[in-house]
């Protein structure tokens, strides 16, 4: 069996409100899933359903093989780890990381070569001592997740545990998290609204708008082929161009709508007529030399932060367009732009779905 986590059917209503929508999800054994989305599209909701926090309206769901819809979050054996840390303030991280399993009934010497040896493993170690007070953010950090490592459970389950963190501390832990994890042989499912987080931390990406999963993947995949405008919108920084578009007349071209209507020729067929959203990202878009170019764009702004330069256009809608290193541009000059025809992600205008 390899699948740790299995959603099927998943229904999940808080009265009226509908907050789960027919959730399909597998989740293997080691496996790092992410699920990302916009604020209220229900990450928490899912996670705390896979802790049983919440208890799922109808459908099923397994762990480890077994039907837990009614099992209470004590015998599902998996752990949480918040944001918030919620750790004990009147007890020092050793008292913190054995709590769980003294009130199991462990035996005192059991516990504390046990919290010792995950403290060894999160760099903890030189800090068994301490109170909660005594630690830096990054330290709770790791106070919360040893805690959870302690009980060895079938799967971690974190919701948004990096958010109370400054943005360095943050990069930092990512990968501390994503390499324990890899170091346990984990089973993780991580709640972030960052899709870079995302994309960067776990092999399975879930993309979730107001209920439902819109689509889930390998990052990359998720990337390069986003099933619908929203996703194409969602994963990549910065963002995707979208441009309405119409197909040409040749069934092999799309005429784009800049405020001026541009044609451009493609390696592959497209209906004619039809109405599209064509999407572009900033960094599959080149500069052309003078005078050459598939698209023509003056200049609105350009920023440059030394590694990349940034480039608006004053058409529009306007573009957004990253080039490594620097340009020499300057406002109101006209380019000419250049992109290969399989960077171009076409939707249909009204239901939003990739061609
Ligand atoms: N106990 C509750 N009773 C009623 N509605 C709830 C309850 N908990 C959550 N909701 C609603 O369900 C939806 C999903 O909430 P959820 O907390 O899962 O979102 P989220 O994706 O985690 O958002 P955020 O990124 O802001 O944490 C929201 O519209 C929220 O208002
Ligand atoms: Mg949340």
């Amino acid at each position: 069996m390899t699948n740790q986590i299995e959603l099927t059917a998943v229904n999940k209503y808080y009265g009226a409100y509908h907050a789960l929508k027919d959730i399909e999800l597998s989740i293997r054994k080691g496996s790092f899933t992410a699920l990302v989305g916009p604020s209220g599209c229900g990450k928490s909701t899912l996670l705390r359903s896979l802790a049983g926090l919440e208890k799922i309206s109808t459908g099923t769901l397994k762990i480890a093989g077994e039907v837990m819809n009614r099992t209470p979050p004590r015998k599902r054996d998996v752990a949480m780890v918040f944001q918030s840390y919620a750790l004990y303030p009147h007890m020092t991280v050793e008292e913190n990381l054995t709590y769980s399993l003294r009130i199991r009934g462990t035996p005192k010497a059991q516990a504390k070569k046990a919290a010792e040896e995950v403290a060894a493993t999160t760099g903890l170690s030189h800090l068994l001592g301490r109170y909660p007070r005594e630690l830096s953010g990054g330290q709770r950090q790791r106070v919360a997740m040893s805690r959870a490592i302690i009980r060895n459970p079938k799967a971690f389950l974190f919701d948004e545990p990096l958010s109370n963190l400054d943005a360095a501390l943050r990069v930092h832990m990512r990968k501390e998290i994503r390499a324990l994890h890899d170091r346990l042989g984990a089973t993780s499912v991580y709640v972030t609204h960052d899709q870079i987080e995302a994309m960067t931390m776990a092999d399975h990406v879930v993309v979730m708008r107001a209920g439902v999963i819109e689509q889930q993947g390998r990052p990359l995949d998720l990337y390069d082929r986003p099933v619908n405008r929203f996703v194409a919108g969602f994963i990549g920084s910065p963002a995707m161009n979208f441009i309405p578009a119409t197909g040409g007349e040749d069934g092999r071209s799309v005429v784009l709508d800049l405020g001026e209507r541009q044609s451009v020729g493609l390696d592959y067929p497209v209906p004619p007529g039809r109405k599209l959203i064509a999407g572009l990202r900033p960094e599959h878009i080149a500069i052309a030399p003078q005078g050459a170019g598939m698209l023509k764009a003056p200049v609105a702004v350009v920023e440059s932060t030394g590694s990349a330069t940034y480039v608006t256009t004053a058409t529009t809608p306007e573009l957004a367009i990253v080039v490594n290193g620097r340009a020499e541009l300057s406002a109101g000059e006209v380019l000419g732009l250049d992109f290969a025809p399989g960077h171009l992600h076409l939707f249909d205008a009204v239901t939003e779905q990739r061609l």
